[in-house]
């Protein structure tokens, strides 16, 4: 049967945050930031494993405490220089450890996405499971865009018509998703560019805004009200 097994590639270093720790531990809603990912995939029926790719120096993972997820995640010290390495090396370890076949599906999920919620998880896999491509978590563009040059003068304000915005998970075939990796160029930043770079369109699903990619320290204000506002809505319901 095939298997839907969730890869949060989370062997960054944040450079763009700015801290000193990477920012996948850094504290939000009380919990390091990795954490509300994993706790909705983990808790996502249909995701039988999760896999946490780390960097292989990572000192961090082992200061908190993971049991309440000890069911589901498998932990690889194999992260890479790039995301896409990261990824790349953490199918292989779980191929190595016999835990994927070819055909399963793995949703690859940014650690730096923590609003990811379990009404979108099951829309990516209610939408993609019988899908020939797979695809991914994107919204539409709602700016208006400008095109400047060198100076930041606009040269031209471009059609956001059909423009979306990716996010994660990415959801493809093991199989697929691994020979893409292996033949990408360097400077693909999502999973998806390197499935498109063999020919292939993968599905845009509906995502949301609260599913952002937290990469600078003013988006932690606003990821703590996301995840605090659903910790509310729970204890009201
Ligand atoms: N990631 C990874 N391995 C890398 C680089 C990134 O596993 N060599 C992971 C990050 O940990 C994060 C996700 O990929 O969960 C998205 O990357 P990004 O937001 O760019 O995180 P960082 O690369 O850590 O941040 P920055 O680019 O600011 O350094
Ligand atoms: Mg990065």
């Amino acid at each position: 049967m095939t298997e839907f097994i969730a890869l949060i590639p989370a062997a960054g270093s944040g450079s763009r945050m700015g801290e000193a720790v990477p920012k996948q531990y850094r504290p939000l809603a009380g919990k390091p930031m990795i954490y509300h990912a994993l706790r909705t995939l983990c808790s996502t029926d249909r995701i039988g494993t999760v896999c946490v790719v780390l960097a292989p120096d990572d000192k961090e993972w082992v200061r908190h405490d993971w049991d309440e997820f000890s069911g589901k995640i498998r932990i690889f010290n194999c992260g890479g220089a790039t995301r896409a390495e990261s990824v790349t090396n953490g199918l292989k370890a779980l191929r190595a450890a016999n835990c994927v076949q070819d055909q399963d599906w793995i949703l690859v999920h940014d650690a730096a996405r923590p609003g990811l919620s379990h009404a979108l998880t099951e829309r990516l896999l209610d939408q993609l499971a019988e899908d020939e491509v797979g695809g991914l978590l994107a919204v539409p563009l709602a700016d208006t865009l400008k095109r400047a040059d060198d100076t930041d003068r606009v040269v031209r304000t471009e059609s956001r018509e059909r423009l979306w915005q990716a996010q994660t998970p990415q959801m493809f075939r093991a199989k697929l998703l691994l020979e893409a990796l292996e033949k990408a160029p360097a400077s693909i930043t999502d999973d998806a560019s390197a499935v498109e770079a063999l020919g292939f369109s993968p599905r845009l699903v509906m995502g949301d805004a609260y599913n952002f990619k937290v990469t600078y320290p003013q988006d932690l204000k606003l990821a703590e009200l996301v995840l605090q506002a659903r910790c509310n809505t729970k204890r009201i319901s």
